[in-house]
Formats: C-alpha cells, sequence, structure tokens
C-alpha cells in the first residue's frame, strides 16, 4: 500500500518574513513605501479559469488562521476603484486592448496600495487569488508589448511565494462545466476570433495563454504546482512549500 504524506505542522505564529529576505518591488514600484516595515508574508496563486486558486485559497485561509495568522485575501477585480466598472465595461466589448489593460492595472495598484501593503505593514499574511502574471499573460496573448507591460507591472511588490496551478485543458473545461455550467466569453477568449465556437475558442484560448505564462516563468520566478491532483494533495503540497518559504529554507 502507499504511504500517505503526512500533512506539514501549523505555519508558527511567530513567523515574519525572514530578515535575509528584503523585500522589494519588481521596478519602480509606488512612491512612499518604507518596505523594511513590510513583515507580512505575500502569497500568491495562479492558474487557468477553474484551476483550484479558490478551493485552495481557502483551504490555507482556514490553515493559517487556525495557527494564528490573520490573513488578507486580494484578487482580480476587487478593487473599491474600478471592479464595478470593469465589470460593466466587460459586459460589452468596448475597450481597446490597452484601455482594457489599463483598467485592469488600475483594479491592481488600488489594492496593492490600499490592501496588500496596509496589511503587510500589518503582519498579516496577504493571499493573492492572480496577480499581475494573470494579467501580463492575457495583454501578450492579444499582443501587447511586453517590455511595456513589465515597465507597467514594475509598481507590483515581489511575493514571497507564486504557485501556479498547472491543469490540464481538458480538465479544466470539466471542472469549469461542472461549476458553471457554461464558459465565460472573456476565459474563453472570445474577443479573439479564435473560434465561433466557445468550446473550440476555450482550448485554443487557454492553450496560448498557458504558452504565455510559461514565457513569463523564465522572467518572472514562480514555482508549477500540479493541479491535475486531487484536492488533498494540491493543499498538502502548498503547505509545505508555504512552510519552507516562511521560515526562510
Ligand atoms: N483538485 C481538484 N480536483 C477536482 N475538482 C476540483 C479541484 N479543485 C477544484 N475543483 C473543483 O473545480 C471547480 C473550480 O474550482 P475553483 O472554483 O476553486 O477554481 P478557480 O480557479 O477559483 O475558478 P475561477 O477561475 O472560476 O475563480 C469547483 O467546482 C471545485 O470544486
Ligand atoms: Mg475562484
Amino acid at each position: 500500500m502507499p504511504t500517505k504524506k503526512k500533512a506539514p505542522p501549523p505555519l508558527p505564529a511567530n513567523i515574519v518574513v525572514p530578515k535575509t529576505s528584503r523585500r522589494r518591488f519588481y521596478g519602480h514600484g509606488l512612491p512612499g513605501v518604507d518596505l523594511e516595515r513590510l513583515t507580512g508574508g505575500l502569497i500568491v496563486v495562479e492558474g487557468a479559469d477553474g484551476s483550484g486558486r479558490s478551493t485552495q485559497i481557502a483551504r490555507l485561509v482556514e490553515w493559517l488562521e487556525g495557527s494564528g495568522h490573520a490573513t488578507v485575501q486580494v484578487g482580480l477585480k476587487h478593487s473599491a476603484l474600478v471592479s464595478e466598472e470593469l465589470d460593466r465595461a466587460q459586459q460589452g466589448n468596448i475597450l481597446s486592448h490597452t484601455t482594457l489593460s489599463l483598467f485592469y492595472a488600475t483594479d491592481f495598484a488600488d489594492q496593492l496600495e490600499n490592501l496588500v501593503i496596509p496589511s503587510l505593514k500589518a503582519g498579516s499574511m496577504v493571499l493573492c487569488d492572480r496577480y499581475i502574471y494573470t494579467l501580463m499573460a492575457r495583454d501578450l496573448v492579444r499582443g501587447m508589448d511586453e517590455d511595456w507591460l513589465r515597465s507597467l507591472y514594475g509598481i507590483a511588490l515581489i511575493p514571497d511565494a507564486v504557485f501556479y496551478l498547472n491543469v490540464s485543458p481538458d480538465i479544466l473545461v470539466q471542472r469549469n462545466l461542472a461549476k458553471k455550467k457554461c464558459l465565460d466569453y472573456w476565459e474563453s477568449g472570445m474577443d479573439l476570433g479564435l473560434s465561433r465556437d466557445m468550446f473550440d475558442s476555450f482550448l485554443k484560448y487557454q492553450a496560448l495563454v498557458q504558452k504565455a505564462f510559461r514565457r513569463l516563468q523564465a522572467l518572472y520566478e514562480f514555482e508549477v504546482v500540479d493541479g491535475n491532483r486531487s484536492m488533498d494533495e494540491v493543499d498538502a503540497d502548498l503547505r509545505r512549500k508555504i512552510t519552507a518559504v516562511m521560515m526562510g529554507k
């Protein structure tokens, strides 16, 4: 019988970002931020639509809070500033690629400034359901300039860990259909005219986004996690990796 891997113990409550790993921005950053004071942890879970990000983040929150860490969750289109307007704009297809990109960048910047940075200052564990990489991957697929995107997202803080849940396209379709009963216009890349059939477009679009992620992985270090496994297996793997990162191993 295969031996079952033991789940790691709770993350010790006194863990803060190791003093040796100084926090940094990817580029120019935001003005007036004292990086030394950002003592919390910044963890990103990336992955395609329906890859299991919310499932894993909910479990991580339970684990972290259970071991005495305050947690804060951040995600795309969650900013108080523009999330409603962005949602409204996406009910049609009226924005140019650049304008839509900047709309998402604004949503990101607002959360970074008003939620992520204050929470890190308070010593919380910040869990991001997607980060700049999804935004960049989507924009790269739409033909936007890579250097321009890297400069734009130079405002972002470098996370302590980035996990990319890698799920095969056929399993992604199954999970999306099981959850929502239909595919989403934008997550199927229907704006790109890849196919009139949404199912076909979804597969083509997700393959392009995965290719863009592989390109980004060469530029930004993130860890690919096999998301095809059971929820429990992925969960145990993420806990182990986060424990190692936060304990400075
Ligand atoms: N490891 C797994 N094995 C099987 N099913 C899973 C797994 N992880 C998540 N699911 C199921 O797949 C569906 C999508 O999961 P979830 O909502 O966590 O994904 P998501 O990446 O947050 O999706 P979205 O992009 O829509 O926010 C849900 O029905 C969930 O129960
Ligand atoms: Mg989700």
